[in-house]
């Protein structure tokens, strides 16, 4: 099986970089920029990618690899900071582009080279850089030029050592796939036959052995993350592994127990259900402000946990379904912190397991769930909509009592069934009621109401990073809105939020 090696200098595409890559079939892993040529040259890789950074190769504080990777015989291909720190090493010049800097969309004019294979002389490119390679290396062509960029690709085609100024893996440019197609299978010669399957094994067999002996204890809330996650586990552990599903009483309708029986009945799994409400409800009490919230659920899962723990003995692996998003949204790496997902950013200092084990934290969601349907795990619950770890608490807005959130358990369960009926599930990635903290006048035969106002929220996304609002059928809309305002009592107004992220984020807190 080909590998590839995206050499991490803190830019903010690294995951980005790797998925392009897993989505020709051939499998990326991410090291540091400190990992040494004697370890890469054994790890026998086909091709490096340079991912981008925030630095300046000449500040001498930047992220420097060792030189003698570009000696290795491995064909490399540096992007943004990644082609700059090429040129640097192999004695070129790059400097400050100051006021001519480029950002977003720009044309690229490319000369012939296999990198470029099947691309148009003149396409768009997304640019991000304030520095660039004035003078090439010797031995170095310049291959891509742009109106403020005249070394925006640059190669040593001999060597197979290639830097792109711009970023082929995001979206905005226009054939960043084919590029990264013909890094992949033409200058490195990849076979492309890595699947989902592989990955699923490999993980299988890693904490297997890995494992081996000890009792592990997966935090399993339902939702496609942590499902994945635990039948994973439960594949590779088998017994070892013991569900702990705490339902905190923020969950859907009936949705505890739909949990419960789909993984006790289903997968055949040790679970223990912890009904939790009470206490997590008494934590929150005239809690209002989001991040505090988050916290406090993610504070009271892990202590829920260690007391569920404790009870069944000793404990050494927890298992936790993070995925990629969720650490980059946290603030982990050089990405800023936006919100604190209950189960990364939240997770208290003093943890009394010995080790937690994440065996999504690499993967995007449609990966999640490519390696969910790989596992065997029912359709149904692959494709579920995502649903936040900190559950209806983030969406009931300021307090949380027990009667707004049986009031926004009625509604969301009424939008959801109208948008089933509709038969529109996969044609939004997500879509709940809000309960937000506004009253507003109606009036219901002759008399004058004020109740809640409650938010229709549904998006379009391909990652959760970036969404839009869903064109849901006005008829759609309007009989959702219909009913909640006729079967739900107290509630009086509804609205449909239109607001994309970003500005806005999916949830409202
Ligand atoms: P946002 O609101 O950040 O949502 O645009 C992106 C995706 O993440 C989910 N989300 C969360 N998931 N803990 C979670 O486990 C959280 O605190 C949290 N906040 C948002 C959200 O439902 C959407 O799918």
């Amino acid at each position: 099986m080909d590998k590839i090696l995206v050499l991490d200098f803190g830019g903010q595409y690294n995951q980005l970089i790797a998925r392009r890559v897993r989505e020709h079939h051939v499998f990326a892993e991410i090291r540091s920029y400190k990992t040494s040529p004697d370890e890469i040259r054994a790890a026998g890789y086909s091709g490096i990618l340079f991912t981008g950074g925030p630095n300046s190769v000449y500040d001498p504080a930047s992220p420097h690899c060792d030189r003698e990777l570009l000696s290795l015989g491995i064909p490399v291909l540096g992007i943004c900071y990644g082609c700059q720190l090429l040129a640097w090493l192999e004695g070129g010049e790059v400097d400050s582009a100051g006021s001519i800097s480029e950002y977003g969309r720009v044309e690229l004019i490319r000369k012939k080279s296999p990198l470029f294979e099947g691309i148009p002389e003149k396409s768009t490119v997304w640019m991000s850089h304030t520095d660039y390679v004035k003078r090439v290396p010797d031995g170095f062509s310049v291959i891509g030029t742009t109106e403020h960029c005249p070394a925006a690709a640059i190669a040593d085609e001999e060597r197979r050592l290639y830097g792109v100024q711009f970023h082929p893996e995001v979206m905005h440019t226009e054939y960043g796939k084919t590029m990264l197609k013909n890094f992949l299978f033409t200058v490195c010669g990849c076979s492309g036959d890595w699947t989902m399957g592989d990955f699923v094994r490999s993980s299988v067999e890693k904490y297997r052995a890995g494992l081996a002996g000890k009792k592990v204890l997966c935090a399993l809330s339902g939702g496609v993350d942590s499902s994945v996650a635990a039948v994973l586990l439960h594949r590779a552990v088998g017994d070892n592994l013991i569900c702990v599903f705490v339902d905190h009483g923020l969950l859907r309708k009936d949705e505890g127990d739909i949990v419960e029986k789909t993984f006790r009945e289903k997968f055949d799994m040790n679970i223990v259900r912890v009904n939790a409400g009470e206490r997590f409800l008494s934590r929150l009490a005239g809690v209002t402000e989001p991040e505090r919230k988050r916290k406090i659920i993610g504070e009271e899962f892990i202590r829920v946990f260690e007391e569920e723990a404790k009870r069944i003995g000793h404990v050494h692996v927890l298992v936790q379904g993070t995925i990629y998003p969720d650490v980059v949204e946290s603030g982990f790496g050089d990405a800023a912190a936006i919100k604190s997902h209950h189960n990364v950013g939240g997770l208290p200092s003093v943890i009394d397991f010995d080790e937690i084990v994440e065996p999504l934290r690499l993967l995007f969601k449609d990966e999640v769930r490519a390696a969910g349907l790989e596992l065997g795990i029912p359709y149904e619950l692959v494709w579920r909509q995502p649903f936040p770890g900190p559950g209806l608490a983030i969406r009931v807005l300021g307090e949380i009592t027990e009667e707004k959130l049986s009031t926004l358990r009625e509604c969301d369960a009424i939008f959801r069934e109208e948008i089933t009926a509709a038969g529109l599930e996969r044609e939004t990635n997500q879509y709940f009621a809000v309960l937000t903290d506004s009253r507003t006048v109606g009036v219901m035969g002759d008399a004058r109401t004020y109740g809640y106002t409650v938010a229709l929220r549904a998006v379009s996304t391909d990652d959760f990073m970036t969404a839009d609002w869903s064109r849901l059928p006005y008829e759609v809309l309007a009989k959702a809105s219909n009913r909640i305002t006729n079967e739900v009592r107290n509630v009086s107004r509804m609205v449909y939020d239109i607001t994309s992220k970003p500005p806005a984020t999916v949830e409202w807190e």
